[in-house]
């Protein structure tokens, strides 16, 4: 794979409006982000946060069209057309909703996948390097990330499990091969390494409460260390 051009990483920074935060949850089918998401926006709530959820893609109608465009399509898309896809839901999704919620102060957005599904997806399963990712989004608004990002690291195994489990139909990426979901794990797992100040790795393997526990401290630290602090 060509060498990154590690000037690409700076450019990104989070949305700067006090007292309110960005958060994205990351990881492979069957990781938890879903059930985790809703316990964390239960726990802001009750400290007075005002709490969104949203899912990528959509989010707004615009995006939602573009998700069923991606997620129902029955022929294979080039990796650059997915990859400008999803980045066109995100700008979309940062200047209709991200932005104006954010510029409330009190507001926590939550993103049920976010930037490093794109690196783990198009850049890494796909091929198409995660240099071209990061290049789509170095204009404003596309380099606004969260504060924090959760991924939550399980094994094939365990996403082929819960996968069972939940006995969904597959959408187009969810039936791809298991050698898919390798790759997505490893793309992942390069996402963590090049952007460690702002991704978490927490090993969403272990049983529902641990996982939380390790979520909500992470979620807890953010929040406590950002708080201006009191007069002495
Ligand atoms: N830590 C866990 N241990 C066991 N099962 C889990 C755990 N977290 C989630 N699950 C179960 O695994 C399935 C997938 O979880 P979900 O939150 O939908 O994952 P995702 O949104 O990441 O695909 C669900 O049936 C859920 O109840
Ligand atoms: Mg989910």
């Amino acid at each position: 794979m060509a060498q990154l051009n590690h000037n690409l990483l700076s450019n990104f920074r989070p949305p700067g409006f006090p007292g309110s935060y960005f958060l994205s949850f990351e990881g492979i089918e069957g990781a938890g982000k879903s059930t985790q998401i809703i316990k964390v926006k239960e726990h802001l709530e009750t400290q007075g946060f005002r709490v969104l959820v949203l899912r990528e893609p959509g989010g707004t109608s615009f995006g939602e069209k573009l998700r069923s465009a991606i997620l129902n399509t029955t022929t294979k898309l080039h990796p650059l057309a997915e990859a400008h896809l999803f980045a066109s839901s995100r700008a979309q999704l940062l200047t209709e909703v991200v932005m104006p919620e954010l510029n409330t102060p009190g507001t926590v957005i939550i993103c049920d996948r976010y930037i490093d599904s794109s690196m783990a997806y198009q850049g890494i399963a796909r091929d198409l390097g995660i240099g071209p990712i990061l290049e789509i989004h170095q204009n404003f608004p596309l380099n606004l990330v969260p504060h924090l990002t959760l991924y939550l690291r399980i094994d094939l195994e365990t996403s082929m499990k819960r996968q069972k489990l939940r006995n969904a139909p597959k959408d187009y990426f969810e039936a791809q091969g298991e050698s898919f979901y390798q790759d997505l794990i490893k793309g992942y797992d390069r996402a963590a390494e090049l952007f460690p100040e702002r991704i978490r790795t927490i090993d969403a393997s272990a049983d529902f409460d641990k996982v939380n526990h390790l979520v909500i401290k992470e979620v807890d630290r953010l929040i406590l260390q950002e708080k201006p602090l009191e007069d002495a």
